[in-house]
C-alpha cells in the first residue's frame, strides 16, 4: 500500500453520537460540521419539529413524517482527520438500522442531557457499544442549563450503566451561573462569555487560576475546585488502552446549544478516538486496514432514495485497501462479480458521487436487489466472508396478513425480501402458521407497510400485539407446547428456532419459576 494511502487510511475517524431523542445530538452534529467547514451555518443539518430544513426526499414516508428515516452519513475535515459521522436515529425513528450502524464505527461519543441523566434509549445503545468493545466518549449537554449535579451523574454512568469515567473537564457553576469548563486535560479554564484567547485562563501549579479573575470569588469556582480535589484523589485516572477498550469513558461537560466546550471536546475526542479497527472474518482471521485488497461489508440498505426511482443504496463500510469507482468487487456469498460504477458518499444531506474512499470510510452502492445486509464485498480474489452482524431481540411484534387473499403470493414475496434485507423479523406461530412480525422500533411496521404497497402492490393488515419479550431456548428438545399460553406465545423465527414471546418481563419470570430447567436466552 503506497504511503500516502496509509496516510488517508490513519486520518480517518469514523463514529456514531448515540444518544436519547432531545439531548442534543443533531445540535451538537450541527456545531461539529460547522468546525469542520461542512456547513455554512450551525443550524441547517435538519429541523424536524418545525419541517424548515426538510431536506430530505428519500422515501414518501419520510415526507410525510417530516423525518429522516435512516440514518445518513456525514463527512468532513478538521485539522488532519477525515471524519464520518453515522447518524443513529432515535424515538419514533428507532429501528435496527440505528443498531446495526454501530456495527460499522470506530468509536462512539454518548450525549447526556445533564437534566435527564442517562435514559433508556442510551442504555440500549451504550449496551450494543459495550458488546463491540469500541471506545465511548461522553459529552454531558445542556450545562447552560439546571441540571444534576456532576458528582451524581458521574455515578450515575457508573451504577446504570457499568462503565468507569474520566472526567476529562469539570463545570463551574451550571444553568444561568454557568461559568466555564474546568479543563483537567489541556490544564486551563474555559470561560464563558469571551472569544478568542481571551476564552482560556491559564492555570498554576497548585490548579488554580494563574492571574486575578472575578470567577475566583465565586462559590461556583470554590466547589469546583474541591471537586477537581476529590476527582484528583478518588476518581480513575486517566488512562488511554482503558479508553480504547471501552471499560473507562472520558467525560466531557458542556453546551452544544450554545457552542460552549464543543470545540474543546472535538479537538480531544480526536486525539483518542481510533483510526479504522481491523475486522475478524467468520474464520476469526484479522483483515486489517491497510491490506493491499479492498473489503468491506454492507450494514444498511436504503430503499428508494431516489423517489424517481425504485432502485436501493447498500452501505458499505470499507474494512480494508481502498475503493476506486468503477472496479469489480465480488460477493462471496452468492460467488458474484459486480462492477461498481455508481457510488455516493455523503454529506449532510447532499450526495456526492465518489471516485476513491479508503478503509475507515462509507459508501453507498447502487442495488437492484442483489445485495443483503451483512454481506462482504472483496475486491481481488479473495472470498472470505465477516463474522456476520448480531441479530437483535425484537421488542414489539403484529400479526400481519395480506388484505386481498389472491395476493398471497405477492404477499410472500415481499416479506420474504423485506426479511432478507433486515428491515423487519419474521416469525411464525406454531400450527396455525400466522405470519408474525418483530421490530426493535414502531417506524420498521410503517415502513414494512408502506413498501409491501408501492414496491409488491399488496395491501397489508396489522394486528398489533405490542411489546413482549422475546426468548429463545438452549435446550428446545425439552420444551412442550403445553407450557405456552396466553402469557407467553411459542413461535417460530425464521431459522425455525423456537421462540417464547412472554407479555412482560413478569410473566416471563413467572415461567422460569415454573419451568426451571429450560433455558432461555435474549439475542443483543
Ligand atoms: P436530538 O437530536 O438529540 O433529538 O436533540 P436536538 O439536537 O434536536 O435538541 C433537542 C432540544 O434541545 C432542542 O430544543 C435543542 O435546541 C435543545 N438543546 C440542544 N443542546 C442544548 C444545549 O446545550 N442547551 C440547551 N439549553 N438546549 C439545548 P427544542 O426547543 O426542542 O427544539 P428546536 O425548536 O430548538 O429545534
Amino acid at each position: 500500500m503506497s504511503n500516502s494511502i496509509n496516510e488517508q487510511i490513519d486520518s480517518r475517524r469514523t463514529f456514531a453520537i448515540i444518544s436519547h431523542p432531545d439531548a442534543g445530538k443533531t445540535t451538537i452534529t450541527e456545531k461539529l460540521l460547522y468546525f469542520g467547514g461542512a456547513i455554512r451555518d450551525a443550524g441547517t443539518v435538519k429541523g424536524r419539529k418545525t419541517g424548515k430544513f426538510a431536506t430530505s426526499d428519500w422515501m414518501e414516508i419520510e415526507k410525510q413524517r417530516g423525518i429522516s428515516v435512516t440514518s445518513s452519513v456525514m463527512q468532513f475535515d478538521y485539522d488532519d482527520k477525515r471524519i464520518n459521522i453515522l447518524d443513529t436515529p432515535g424515538h419514533e425513528d428507532f429501528s435496527e438500522d440505528t443498531y446495526r450502524t454501530l456495527m460499522a464505527v470506530d468509536a462512539a461519543v454518548m450525549m447526556v442531557d445533564v437534566g435527564r441523566g442517562i435514559e433508556p434509549q442510551t442504555i440500549k445503545l451504550f449496551e450494543v457499544c459495550k458488546m463491540r468493545g469500541i471506545p465511548i466518549f461522553t459529552f454531558i449537554n445542556k450545562m447552560d442549563r439546571e441540571g444534576k449535579e456532576p458528582l451524581d451523574l458521574m455515578e450515575e454512568l457508573e451504577e446504570v450503566l457499568g462503565i468507569e469515567s474520566y472526567a476529562m473537564n469539570w463545570p463551574i457553576g451550571m444553568g444561568r451561573d454557568f461559568l466555564g469548563i474546568y479543563d483537567r486535560f489541556n490544564n486551563r479554564i474555559e470561560q464563558v462569555g469571551a472569544e478568542g484567547d481571551d476564552r482560556l485562563l491559564a492555570l498554576n501549579e497548585d490548579g488554580g487560576l494563574a492571574e486575578p479573575h472575578p470567577m475566583i470569588d465565586t462559590p461556583y469556582y470554590k466547589q469546583t475546585l474541591n471537586d477537581i480535589e476529590l476527582l484528583n484523589e478518588a476518581g480513575n485516572e486517566f488512562d488511554e488502552e482503558r479508553v480504547a477498550k471501552g471499560d473507562l469513558t472520558p467525560v466531557f461537560f458542556g453546551s452544544a446549544l450554545t457552542n460552549f466546550g464543543v470545540q474543546t471536546f472535538l479537538e480531544t475526542f480526536l486525539k483518542f478516538a481510533p483510526p479504522p479497527q481491523p475486522r475478524l472474518t467468520m474464520e476469526k482471521v484479522e483483515v486489517n486496514p491497510k491490506s493491499e485488497e479492498f473489503s468491506g461489508f454492507i450494514f444498511k440498505i436504503q430503499a428508494n432514495m431516489n423517489p424517481k426511482h425504485r432502485d436501493r443504496i447498500a452501505f458499505v463500510r470499507i474494512v480494508s485497501g481502498v475503493f476506486e469507482r468503477g472496479m469489480s468487487i465480488t460477493v462471496p456469498r452468492i460467488s458474484r462479480v459486480f462492477k461498481l460504477t455508481q457510488t455516493t458518499q455523503f454529506l449532510a444531506d447532499d450526495r456526492e458521487t465518489v471516485d476513491q474512499a479508503v478503509a475507515g470510510d462509507i459508501i453507498g452502492i447502487h442495488d437492484t436487489g442483489n445485495y443483503q445486509i451483512g454481506d462482504t464485498v472483496v475486491g481481488g480474489k479473495s472470498s472470505f466472508i465477516f463474522d456476520a452482524l448480531p441479530q437483535f431481540t425484537p421488542e414489539l411484534f403484529v400479526r400481519v396478513s395480506a388484505k386481498n387473499v389472491m395476493k398471497s403470493k405477492h404477499f410472500h414475496k415481499g416479506i420474504l425480501q423485506l426479511v432478507q434485507e433486515g428491515a423487519i423479523q419474521y416469525y411464525r406461530t406454531l400450527h396455525t402458521e400466522d405470519v408474525l412480525l418483530g421490530a426493535v422500533g414502531q417506524l420498521q411496521f410503517e415502513v414494512f407497510e408502506h413498501r409491501m404497497k408501492n414496491e409488491y402492490n399488496v395491501e397489508v393488515q396489522m394486528e398489533y400485539l405490542g411489546s413482549k419479550v422475546a426468548r429463545w431456548i438452549e435446550n428446545e428438545g425439552d420444551v412442550q407446547e403445553s407450557m405456552a399460553g396466553q402469557r407467553a406465545m411459542l413461535v417460530k423465527d425464521r431459522f425455525e428456532k423456537l421462540v417464547f414471546l412472554f407479555e412482560n418481563e413478569f410473566a416471563m419470570r413467572w415461567f422460569h419459576d415454573k419451568h426451571p430447567t429450560i433455558k432461555l436466552y435474549d439475542l443483543l
